[in-house]
């Protein structure tokens, strides 16, 4: 699997000491208030998951089930929202968290949605952030990496459902894509 990477983006030591940092920065934020932690589904867990081992603050997880990439590296319709949270939303201070934030368009979708329930507050944390890739004005409040306007994998993210246990990030050789 290490064979078909063509570089490395980020290693693991650059990916634990950013996440300690944002830790510390979200848990500044929220003053020991309980966060309703909403991680998107499936490649924001890796993510997610080293994420709240490095929160203090009390809260509470939820999952969101988006949909907007098949089989491309490009994505083919507009997200859709595939499941329902099981939290209440209202009066709740709400983090969303992605693995990357590309067009936008997901967490604009999401966030609507989320907007609609009434929170407290919502938040937003990305591991990736691809600035170039934007199709609207969305923007974090968290982003873990910018990074280029590459196509990447590992640490939860996926290219055909592949690849996402790598515990690093990098770009894929092009003969992978011909396959
Ligand atoms: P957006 O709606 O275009 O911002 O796309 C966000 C979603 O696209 C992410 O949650 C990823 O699942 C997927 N995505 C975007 N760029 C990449 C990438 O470079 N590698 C793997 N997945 C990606
Ligand atoms: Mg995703």
């Amino acid at each position: 699997m290490k064979n078909d990477l063509q570089k490395i983006l980020l290693n693991e030591n650059d990916i634990r000491k950013r996440i300690q940092e944002l830790g510390l920065e979200i848990d500044r934020h929220y003053e020991g208030r309980e966060i309703l932690l909403v991680t998107l589904l499936d490649g924001a867990i890796v993510f997610a998951a080293d994420l709240i081992r490095n929160l203090s603050s009390p809260l509470r997880l939820d999952c969101l089930r988006v949909s907007s990439y098949g089989n491309s590296t490009d994505p083919e319709t507009a997200p859709r929202i595939l499941s329902s949270l099981k939290s209440e939303v209202e009066g709740k201070d709400v983090l969303l968290v992605d693995d990357i934030l590309d067009t936008g368009n997901t967490m604009q979708r999401v966030s609507e949605e989320v907007l609609s329930k009434n929170p407290a507050s919502l938040k937003t944390c990305v591991f990736l952030d691809k600035p170039d890739r934007r199709q609207n004005h969305f923007r974090a409040t968290w982003s873990g990496f910018f990074i280029p306007d590459e196509f990447v994998v590992g640490y939860g993210l996926d290219y055909a459902g592949q690849y996402r246990q790598l515990p690093y990030v990098g770009t894929l050789k092009p003969s992978i894509y011909e396959k």
